[in-house]
């Protein structure tokens, strides 16, 4: 059996990987061993099979006697703990949530789903770091994924309205704390159906702007607004954010040496786990939308083509409706003014789930076959 260490499994994403196992009952026929970073000794969760004590998360020698670490702990454990346990000599596999290793040449980003001939052939070779990609790049080859088999698309735009869980669960909670108060500074005007809106504009605005407003976490206004840059600058003017949908995309579909062009702008909006992209796609050729349509339905078991029409999409086609499931609705889907090889999807997506725990879970799975 083999013995899986887990890092990190009590925050946000090692949480919804927790629940996703359970659910699948995939503690059963692994040793599960979990580690802490504050409270050693204590007892461990009950997963349905027995585990010993919290053990150590910076104890070397306890990971090292692991097959496999499943790390959700952030990208700050993984440059203090990595490059040691590797340099001391150990073999197993480095299934891990963070950025950190991503771009790295010996790790391999799990999105089995889209890539599970690049996942298989760097098993083959012998490749042991295997990382989940970043979320909004996930949720775009799951909802994708029968174009880019294909080989049906030149270059394309991704515009997202990325939610507020991608920033973290303080962000969530940040988020929620802006909507309740600009709801609470036009309390008493809300409840007079006479009162004129805009003066309650104004308050809104005003709160929003208002030095108490609570903004630490975000640095600005979330709710009420959104917020057109995500993660750190890079040198040509692009986000950090903006920059992996192009060079992780490539590098899942191992087409880092001739890859697709792709790029686009990436907003925070006041959603909660949920991601949603808008794509222009320039096709390589002029396609039929049915069998746009029919490629993109069948291209995985979780993939959901919306129809384009209006109660299509407001029901099918928004975070409220896909929160929480493994269900990634496409729709939106036309040919754009520009001409027959331009066409236009929105989709979306938990970024929990596909965004983040899901490739994980399933990459421990693959060691297993
Ligand atoms: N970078 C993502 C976001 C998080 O900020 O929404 C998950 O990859």
């Amino acid at each position: 059996m083999l013995k899986v260490g887990f890092v990190g499994w009590r925050g946000m994403v090692g949480s919804v990987l927790m629940q996703r196992m359970l659910d699948d009952g995939d503690f059963k026929g692994i040793e599960p061993i979990f580690f802490t970073t504050s409270q050693v000794g204590q007892a461990g969760p009950d997963v349905g099979v027995d585990v010993p004590p919290l053990k150590d998360a910076f104890d070397l020698e306890a990971l090292k006697a692991l097959d496999v670490v499943v790390t959700c702990q952030g990208g700050d454990y993984t440059e203090k703990v990595y490059a040691d346990l590797r340099q001391g000599g150990w073999k197993g596999y480095w299934i891990d949530a963070a950025s950190t290793l991503r771009m790295a040449d010996d790790a391999t980003i799990v999105l089995d789903p889209v890539n599970r001939h690049v996942i298989d052939a760097q098993l083959a070779k012998g490749a042991r770091t295997f990382v989940g990609g970043n979320c909004t790049v996930s949720l775009m080859l799951m909802g994708l994924g029968g174009l880019f088999e294909a080989d049906l698309i030149e270059w394309m735009t991704s515009m997202t309205y990325q939610a507020a869980s991608g920033s973290g669960a303080k962000h969530m909670r940040e988020l929620l704390n802006q909507m309740g108060g600009l709801r609470d500074s036009v309390a008493s005007e809300l409840a007079d159906p006479a009162s004129a809106i805009l003066d309650i504009d104004r308050k809104v605005t005003a709160a929003m702007r208002s030095g108490d407003f609570p903004t630490d976490n975000f640095g600005a206004p979330l709710a009420g607004s959104l917020l057109p840059w995500i993660d750190k600058p890079m040198e040509n003017g692009q986000s950090k954010e903006e920059w992996k949908g192009s060079v992780e995309t490539n590098k899942i579909l191992g087409l880092q040496d001739n890859p697709i062009p792709i790029d686009g702008l990436c907003v925070r909006i006041g959603a909660m786990r949920s991601h949603s992209q808008a794509f222009t796609i320039k096709l390589k050729k002029d396609v039929p939308i049915d069998e746009i349509e029919d490629r993109l339905a069948r291209h995985n078991e979780w993939v959901k083509v919306i129809a384009n029409d209006k109660d299509a999409t407001i029901d099918g086609l928004t975070p409220a409706a896909a929160t929480g499931t493994l269900t990634v609705p496409v729709g939106r889907l036309r040919k754009l003014a520009m001409g027959g090889e331009y066409l236009s999807a929105f989709s979306v997506g938990d970024q929990l789930l596909w965004g983040a725990a899901e490739p994980l879970k399933r990459m421990l799975k693959i060691l297993r076959e």
